[in-house]
């Protein structure tokens, strides 16, 4: 059977790894996490310095960005890649309340989506990929044979993600997990490169009220449906 490519964006905390982790898994594609790349640069950052203090220092990142390793690695106990930075597994610092915050900031900066979305479209070359991310759909891969857009409310979205922060051990608050949410929503939408958008093309898909099992029923039967018409 023929392969395609899956792009899933939307915002944060709606359950799009979750999704694309799952829909990869049971169609035997590769899965990969953009968000886990934009935030392997902002950790990058932060440890340098080059944000999170007094002032920011953007150009020194972007001077060092030819000579950032980042690598997915897969890990078979847990059944998906991780992250790695400089050849370092940063996957759980990377998911810190602190890469939270800044993140969006640094994917704002032109250079960084440059040189992650070259990355990623090289990923993607052969096909069989499940992507998620904010830009996937229209920017990484416009053609994408099956685009998937996720929504759900700031405070849906918030919950989920204080109560994995707590389950993590982080010491959180619901508000500022919220105000975290919806900082992130207004920036990532409102950036001048690749804003968050749905492409015309995606199937919007709010997971407010909807167990994971059958949101993932659904758009695996979808995807099963988009796949057989592309052998
Ligand atoms: O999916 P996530 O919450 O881990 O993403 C972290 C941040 O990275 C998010 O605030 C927006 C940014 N991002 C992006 O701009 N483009 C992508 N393709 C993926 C993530």
């Amino acid at each position: 059977m023929g392969k395609i490519t899956v792009a899933i964006d939307g915002f944060s905390s709606t359950g799009k790894s979750t999704l694309a982790k799952q829909l990869a898994k049971a169609l035997g594609y590769v899965y990969v996490d953009t968000g886990a790349m934009y935030r392997a640069v902002t950790l990058f950052a932060l440890r340098n310095g080059f944000i999170g203090g007094k002032q920011n220092n953007i150009s020194a990142l972007i001077k060092l960005l030819p000579r950032l390793q980042l690598k997915f690695i897969y890990n078979k106990e847990l059944g998906f890649s991780e992250m790695y930075l400089n050849d370092e597994n940063v996957e759980k610092e990377i998911r810190s309340l602190e890469v939270s915050k800044y993140v969006s900031q640094i994917a704002t900066v032109e250079q960084v989506r440059y040189k992650l979305v070259d990355m990623q479209k090289k990923m993607g070359r052969e096909k069989g990929i499940v992507m998620d991310g904010r830009d996937i759909g229209t920017v990484v891969f416009p053609d994408a044979e099956l685009k998937i857009f996720m929504t759900a409310s700031p405070e849906v979205r918030a919950h989920r993600r204080y109560k994995e922060l707590l389950e993590r051990g982080e010491e959180v608050k619901y508000e500022e997990v919220l105000k975290n949410v919806q900082n992130r929503d207004y920036i990532d939408s409102h950036r001048e490169i690749s804003p968050l958008l749905k492409a015309d093309d995606a199937i919007e898909f709010d997971n407010g009220d909807m167990g994971l099992e059958e949101q993932f029923e659904r758009i695996y039967n979808f995807a099963l449906r988009v796949i057989a018409k592309h052998k």
